[in-house]
């Protein structure tokens, strides 16, 4: 165990390297499991975005446990923050309501839907990602691959043309970066609006072997889902599924390419990919924190926390929780394997995780498939950015043809 602190930063804002809140998380976790103040950088949020009381629980057990109790700690807060820009949707909904309506989608993204995911879309998107770079020996795995694979992926399962995709990828990243410009979020909003609008129409008239298909076809007690709520599901799953997944993937690759010894034995043994993606998703996590509405008062981990309070729920420090995991702020792909919270828990537990790790994996095994003497170039100096998302932003390497 680490000695115990007195004084730690109040707020990641504070912290010597901004880019690395990592330190800031273990000064927090050394001093309790929860804090009366904020693991969000808010210098760039406008003043009424911001929240005026604020916790942040940062350990492994307060995190997990505030999590599993979805009535005392609500994501009904999201209807004001990302809600505005997505419509609502099912992150928000709490109960019976969320319930109903996460039955109705997640049907589309169970275990069974990736068997034919895979080869059929999956892929091939992948191997035609790495035929465009391959004849030139170097690439920047980030810009030429992680940040590709994910949107093409969803663009095909929610049947979007090809052509669409810068479009609907600026879009989502202008809804996901709200916080930092909110008149071109809301206009993303309004555009990914009239854009999915036409979208449904089209699968009203002619259903097909998509997503848009199926939410315009699903029934809950009979009723039809709107079209308000059918484009606002739409507006959380195009965010939901690129931001994360890219970022993961670029995590694992960065972790594995600065660590070569693990990276040679997942080149000669396939078969530890997924015990690296966890490990990856473990150690860096892509998204750090989410955030619930406190709707009583209550106490967590001996804190009180007053209702109407927000409350942060930092999953990056629950994942180096050194009361769970030994040497837990080493990535180790050979560690014991116990369950992370990078999906989150409880409820709302990621949607798309089943997906997530199916299309981190197909991705790895074709660039190993058919790459070899992957390493990065010594003047790239690629760093891992970013709180609450972090990835790395380029990651130039050099390779042999296999
Ligand atoms: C490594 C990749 C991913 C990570 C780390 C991730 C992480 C998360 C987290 C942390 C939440 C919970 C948010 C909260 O409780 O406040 C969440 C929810 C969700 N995710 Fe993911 N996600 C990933 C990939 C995906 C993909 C590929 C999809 C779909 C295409 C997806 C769809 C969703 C949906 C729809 C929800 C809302 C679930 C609900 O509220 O019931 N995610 N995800």
């Amino acid at each position: 165990m680490n000695s115990p602190v007195e004084d730690p930063a109040a707020t990641v804002a504070e912290v010597p390297d901004p880019h690395d809140p990592y330190p800031f998380f273990a000064a927090r976790r050394r001093a309790g499991g929860v804090f009366h103040g904020t693991v969000m950088d808010y210098s760039r949020t406008p003043a009424e975005l911001r929240p005026t009381n604020t916790f942040a629980a940062v350990s492994w057990s307060a995190v997990n446990q505030a999590l599993r109790n979805g009535s005392v700690f609500s994501t009904q807060l999201y209807d004001a923050t990302i809600g505005v820009f997505m419509g609502p949707t099912i992150l928000a909904m709490n109960g019976l309501t969320h319930k109903a309506h996460r039955n109705l989608v997640s049907a589309a993204f169970k275990p069974q839907s990736l068997v034919t995911w895979e080869p059929e879309i999956v892929r091939p998107i992948c191997d035609k990602l790495i035929d465009e770079f391959i004849a030139e020996g170097r690439a920047d795995l980030v810009r030429d691959f992680t940040f590709e694979f994910p949107t093409r992926v969803i663009a095909r399962l929610l049947g979007l043309p090809e052509e669409d995709l810068p479009f609907f990828r600026e879009a989502a990243v202008a809804i996901i970066s709200y916080a930092g410009n909110v008149p071109r979020a809301l206009q993303a909003s309004k555009d990914l609006k009239e854009y999915f609008l036409e979208r449904i129409e089209l699968r009203r008239s002619a259903p097909a072997d998509d997503i848009i298909s199926n939410l315009v076809t699903a029934e809950i007690d009979g009723e039809k889902l709107s079209d308000r709520a059918i484009y606002s599901f739409l507006r959380l799953l195009l965010p939901a599924g690129l931001e994360t997944t890219y970022r993961s993937s670029g995590n694992l690759l960065f972790q594995l390419l600065t660590h070569p010894d693990q990276f040679a034995a997942i080149q000669h043994n396939h078969g530890l990919l997924p015990q690296a993606i966890e490990e990856g998703l473990r150690f860096e996590t892509p998204l750090t924190l989410v955030q619930r509405y406190v709707t009583e008062d209550t106490e967590l981990d001996g804190v009180a926390i007053p209702a109407g309070a927000v409350l942060d729920l930092c999953l990056g420090s629950a994942n180096r929780d050194e009361s769970r995991w030994e040497r837990s702020e080493e990535f180790d792909i050979f560690r014991p394997r116990l369950p992370h919270i990078s999906f989150t828990a409880g409820a709302h537990t990621c949607l798309g995780l089943h997906l997530a790790r199916m299309e981190t994996r197909v991705a790895m095994e074709a660039l190993l498939r058919r790459l070899t003497g992957i390493a990065l170039l010594p003047d790239g100096d690629p760093h891992i950015f970013g709180q609450p998302f972090r990835s790395p932003t380029a990651l130039p390497v050099r390779f042999d043809v296999v």
